[in-house]
């Protein structure tokens, strides 16, 4: 009764979603990828930071690359989503603030101009994103599987560059058959919240 989200989307986004493990064929396409991230790309950050990096691994030669830095429980899944996206941290994000905070341009070098203080706010706040990224697929009427059983720095050496942390795969599309394990139990309300 608390909540104003039509229950029919809760179920989408949350109480029916599941992390899927198998997937059908059915094709991913770029137009579900631009509007999944400009629905999701409203989600909070600090500073309207924007470090998320998501690259798309399309062809089949790339798809091979990745696979061999994935741990060996996850290689079939990456092997076989219709769509695998590497999630990743950009920690040169400061570059943009100007572009995401007009009315305070001195932001990026008040806070940022150092590449250890970028390190921690682009792990934090890319790592939003990409939650919010998970919940857009979703909102596709997609199911995601995301992993961080992978080799890291395989995967930045392979696919990205040392201003880039990557920070977890995502196999993206509808579930095949077996999709998922038995619904894992949540804490409860009372174990998570406190009031002081
Ligand atoms: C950041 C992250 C990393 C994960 N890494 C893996 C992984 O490497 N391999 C895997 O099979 N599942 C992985 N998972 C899936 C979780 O185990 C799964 O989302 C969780 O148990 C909830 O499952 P449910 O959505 O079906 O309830 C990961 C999930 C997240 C969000």
């Amino acid at each position: 009764m608390s909540l104003v989200l039509d229950p029919a989307a809760q179920d989408l986004l949350f109480r029916e979603a599941r992390t899927a493990n198998t997937f059908t064929d059915e094709p991913v396409t770029d137009e579900q990828v631009q509007a999944i991230y400009d629905l999701v790309k409203y989600g909070p950050t600090a500073f309207n930071q924007s470090p998320l990096r998501i690259t798309l691994v399309r062809s089949a030669e790339a798809r091979e690359r990745l696979v061999k830095h994935m741990a060996e429980g996850n290689q079939p899944k990456t092997a076989t989503a219709p769509l695998v996206a590497i999630l990743s941290a950009d920690n040169e994000f400061h570059e943009e603030l100007p572009q995401l905070m007009p009315h305070a341009p001195q932001i990026k070098d008040a806070f940022f101009s150092e590449r250890p203080v970028r390190e921690g706010a682009a792990s934090l706040n890319a790592a939003l994103q990409a939650a919010y990224f998970i919940v857009g697929v979703r909102a596709a009427g997609l199911a995601a599987g995301p992993m961080t059983g992978l080799d890291f720095e395989g995967v930045r050496k392979e696919f990205l560059d040392d201003d880039h942390t990557p920070l977890m795969v995502v196999n993206i599309g509808r579930p095949g058959p077996d999709a998922w394990f038995p619904r894992s139990p949540r804490l409860a309300y009372e174990q998570v919240v406190t009031t002081v």
